[in-house]
């Protein structure tokens, strides 16, 4: 029986290939000029505002560009978290990341065509990309144009505040990229949800 399932459309793959590459020279650019004191920063100062601001933008791009890829396909579906019973579905998928994947336990919740995300890999994605991407791209938008920013904000200089929102995103999914990738290693092998993402089948 032919039990593999496409679940990864070209669109998905190269908007997330991307995204992740991206991701890496934003973490090493936006270091660099956190650290711009530092003598043996990652990329001078000079170079790191351009590659920061430009790998930005066309993140935002790639960014609205999934938007759009999950409004108009059936991805979107994947990302719909029903309410009722959530909380007994996240324990569950929590019992089995902490306890029953080393008792050789089935997982709760097997990938189907109907079903591409575990629960807690639902509620992350969900949160990592209507949430905090918003936020980070939003505040950096924000940080390209520091004229429109209100000067005060909660009695707080505006600029600061949103440099603030901006570094915590980028904190929080930077620590998100680690632990998603220690998860995408606990599949059938340990590399094959990284074969799903290259070749498009689960
Ligand atoms: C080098 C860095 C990265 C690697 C190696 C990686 C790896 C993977 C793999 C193997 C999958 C397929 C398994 C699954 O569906 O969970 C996946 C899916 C996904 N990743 Fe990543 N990832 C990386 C960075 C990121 C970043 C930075 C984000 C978001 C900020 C992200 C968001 C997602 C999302 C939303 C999906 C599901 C896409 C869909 O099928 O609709 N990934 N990733």
């Amino acid at each position: 029986m032919n039990d593999k399932i496409y679940l990864y459309p070209v669109w998905v793959r190269l908007w997330h290939l991307f995204n992740a590459l991206l991701f890496l020279v934003l973490i090493f650019s936006g270091l660099s000029l956190q650290y711009s004191g530092v003598p043996a920063t990652l990329i001078p100062f000079k170079y790191a505002v351009s590659v920061h601001s430009i790998s930005g933008i066309v993140l935002t791009v790639n960014y609205i560009f999934y938007l759009f890829g999950n409004y108009f396909t059936s991805n979107g579906r994947y990302y719909k978290c029903p309410l009722h019973g959530m909380f007994n579905r996240i324990a569950k998928q929590f019992r089995y990341y902490s306890y029953g994947i080393f008792k050789n336990e089935a997982p709760p919740f097997p990938v189907t065509a109907d079903r591409k995300f575990n629960p807690l890999q639902k509620l992350s994605y969900v949160i990592v990309m209507y949430l905090f991407m918003p936020l980070l791209i939003i505040s950096g938008v924000a940080l390209l144009f520091p004229d429109y920013i209100p000067t005060q904000i909660f009695s707080r200089s505006g600029i600061h505040l949103t440099d603030l929102i901006h570094i915590s995103a980028g904190f929080i999914l930077s620590m998100f990229m680690v632990v998603h990738i220690y998860l995408c290693t606990i599949g059938k092998t340990t590399t094959s949800n990284f074969k799903s993402m290259i070749n498009g089948w689960h």
